[in-house]
């Protein structure tokens, strides 16, 4: 379901680059419904690196699929001629720290469809720092957790208010149910985190208090 979501934000006969593909489910899957051209599948680790290999050896999609071993972005080539990366299934750190250690393999006219498992606030940073319009935002819920899907195209200077950064632009218009509930159950955590401050034998850092205070505040202004 998580990854049949962002496969529908890539655009048809796409060259995508999947970073961090694991088994190369989704460079495969695409591949095998005919909605995209080529991909690369890109792994840092040897053991799900030779499972993106076997997945699409058996599916004899080797003309197809690069399968490479590389870290990041490390694994597109110019001559890939690449149009869609996406970065699933990480913290939203980590794909931010992808993207920026990579940032001299984009030629900027690729869409980015990330899915970042937590950190989405400092990978809509990332995004804005850069000059990438979010196009679009979902959540879904699977198996008990939250994840989203973040889709950005480079298009010159965003500027994004720091509570849209926090929930997501889009989002914030679209208020869907699953975004409501996402956020009402991290309100409950975060007074329960206010509470146990409050009840702290050793006294907690005031901006971190502050900190934890302001976003419970944005989230209660949110759901009101
Ligand atoms: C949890 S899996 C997600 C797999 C798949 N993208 C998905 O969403 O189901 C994360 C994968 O990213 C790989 N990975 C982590 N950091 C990476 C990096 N810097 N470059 C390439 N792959 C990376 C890991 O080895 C792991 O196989």
């Amino acid at each position: 379901m998580r990854l049949q979501r962002v496969a529908a934000q890539v655009p048809a006969g796409a060259r995508l680059a999947d970073i961090g593909s694991d088994h190369a489910y989704l460079p495969v899957a695409l591949l095998r419904r005919g909605a995209i051209a080529a991909a690369v599948a890109g792994e840092v680790a040897l053991t799900p690196f030779n499972a993106a290999c076997r997945t699409v050896r058996d599916q004899g999609l080797e003309q197809q699929v690069r399968v490479r071993l590389a870290d990041g972005l490390a694994a597109i080539e110019p001559a890939d001629a690449i149009d869609a990366i996406s970065i699933c299934g990480m913290g939203g750190e980590s794909i931010r720290d992808i993207l920026d250690s990579g940032k001299a393999r984009l030629s900027g006219r690729e869409r980015l469809i990330l899915q970042p498992n937590g950190g989405e606030q400092p990978l809509r940073q990332w995004l804005m720092d850069n000059g990438y319009r979010i196009l679009h935002e979902e959540i879904l819920r699977e198996n008990r957790f939250d994840y989203e899907v973040i889709v950005a195209e480079r298009a010159g200077p965003v500027a994004y208010t720091e509570e849209q950064l926090y929930f997501g632009p889009l989002q914030m218009q679209a208020r869907s149910p699953a975004f409501l509930a996402k956020w009402q159950s991290i309100l409950q955590r975060k007074q329960q985190t206010l509470a146990n401050f409050a009840r702290a034998r050793q006294a907690v850092p005031e901006d971190k208090v502050q900190q934890v205070a302001r976003q419970a505040r944005w989230i209660t202004e949110l759901l009101a």
